[in-house]
């Protein structure tokens, strides 16, 4: 196994969730390694997640990666290019898919370009929605091996995005992998998903949300354990290979919110179930064999109600962070009537 070991990289929508969260192992595991964060700072784009590490190590340009001109300017001189950023939120989505289609499909159309044109390495962070989902008793989970069968807006922009860092590698050999996590937990997550949306609910006193019937299933994974599986997939990862990212966390959303609720102290009965989302995926499960078995990589954090546990005091500790964004989350909800 070869040993890819980057000096100086791009990691693109390093200011959002798991871009930052990224940014931050990063920092703590690799000093040796030089970031260069480029992020538009939309709505999900909060340059505070990372200001405390900005100096030497770690530096800033706010910038759109559909911009060719920009990426012209500052990808020279970098050896990898960690793809992040995107429009992320399956139900905006649904409400205006015009975003996704510019930054998910034509964002990374931009990346890979430029990737090809200086010859830098190129990993793209992708979902396991690009396999639409299982029917909640399916014995199976996804593996590398499963068809492509996007659901929503933004899983298909995910779908599209990867099929085309698949046809530059075999076309142009640009020098990529990909890699297809689950639903990630964890700090720095917006108010808009799941878990954050119904701890912040709790501690405004608002009731919890539940979509549909709540059986739905999604299969969790702590942010840094996401972390440490892309560094090793952009370490040691052969390119052209895709590698699925996951934890055996699989859940049901009532499971989840009882479980928050029961930590944040609430009777499990205290949240009022909302219309179901359109075409609501029914249960995600990734089979992360390959890269345990090739790349030997491990998660760490096993214990989801600890996970959870830690997760929730972070946003109690952090009102500021997420107040700001609250309001007008909650307002677009409730014009959705969920
Ligand atoms: P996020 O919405 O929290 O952050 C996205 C970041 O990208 C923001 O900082 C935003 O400002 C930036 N951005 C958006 N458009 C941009 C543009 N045109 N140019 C530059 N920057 C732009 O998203 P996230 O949840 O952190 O997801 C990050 C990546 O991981 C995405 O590619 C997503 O598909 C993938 N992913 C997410 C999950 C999950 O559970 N959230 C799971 C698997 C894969
Ligand atoms: P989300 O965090 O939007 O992630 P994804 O759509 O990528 O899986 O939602 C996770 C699950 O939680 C999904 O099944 C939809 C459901 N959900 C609710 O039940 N209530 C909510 O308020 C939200 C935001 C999501």
């Amino acid at each position: 196994m070869e040993l890819f070991m980057p000096k100086n990289i791009i990691v693109t929508g390093g200011c959002g969730f798991i871009g930052s969260n990224f940014v931050h192992y990063i920092v703590k595991n690799h000093p040796e390694t030089h970031v260069t964060v480029l992020d538009k700072l939309t709505y999900a784009g909060n340059l505070e997640n990372i200001r405390p590490l900005l100096g030497d190590q770690v530096e800033f340009v706010h910038g759109d990666i559909c911009d060719a001109a920009l990426l012209d300017e500052i990808v020279p001189g970098h050896d990898a290019i960690v793809h992040y950023a995107a429009e992320s939120h399956n139900d905006n989505s649904i409400a205006d898919p015009e975003p996704f289609l510019k930054t998910n499909v034509e964002g990374t159309f931009r990346l890979i370009e430029a990737a090809r044109k200086y010859d830098v390495r190129y990993h793209h962070v992708s979902t396991d929605e690009v396999y639409g989902d299982l029917a909640l008793d399916d014995p199976n989970k996804f593996t590398e091996e499963t068809p492509y069968h996007p659901s929503s807006p933004y899983s298909s922009t995910k779908a599209s995005s990867d099929m085309l860092v698949r046809a530059w590698f075999r076309t142009y050999g640009l020098r990529m992998t990909i890699s297809n996590c689950s639903n990630n937990y964890g700090p720095y997550q917006h108010v808009e998903k799941f878990i954050p949306r119904q701890i912040t609910n709790i501690i405004e006193g608002i009731r919890p949300k539940l979509y549909g019937n709540g059986k739905n299933v999604r299969d969790w994974i702590h942010t840094e354990d996401h972390s440490s599986a892309v560094w090793t997939i952009l370490t040691r990862g052969k390119i052209g290979e895709t590698y699925l990212i996951g934890a055996n966390g699989e859940r049901n959303n009532l499971t989840v919110l009882q479980d928050i609720l029961r930590v944040m102290g609430q009777p499990e009965d205290a949240f009022d179930w909302v219309k179901d989302r359109p075409g609501h995926d029914r249960r995600y499960a990734i089979d992360s064999t390959k890269l345990q078995t090739e790349l030997g990589w491990r998660p760490t954090h096993t214990d989801f109600e600890s996970g959870l546990r830690q997760t929730i005091q972070w946003y109690v500790d952090n009102p500021q962070w997420w107040e700001p964004a609250k309001a007008a989350t909650e307002a677009r909800y409730k014009a959705q009537g969920q």
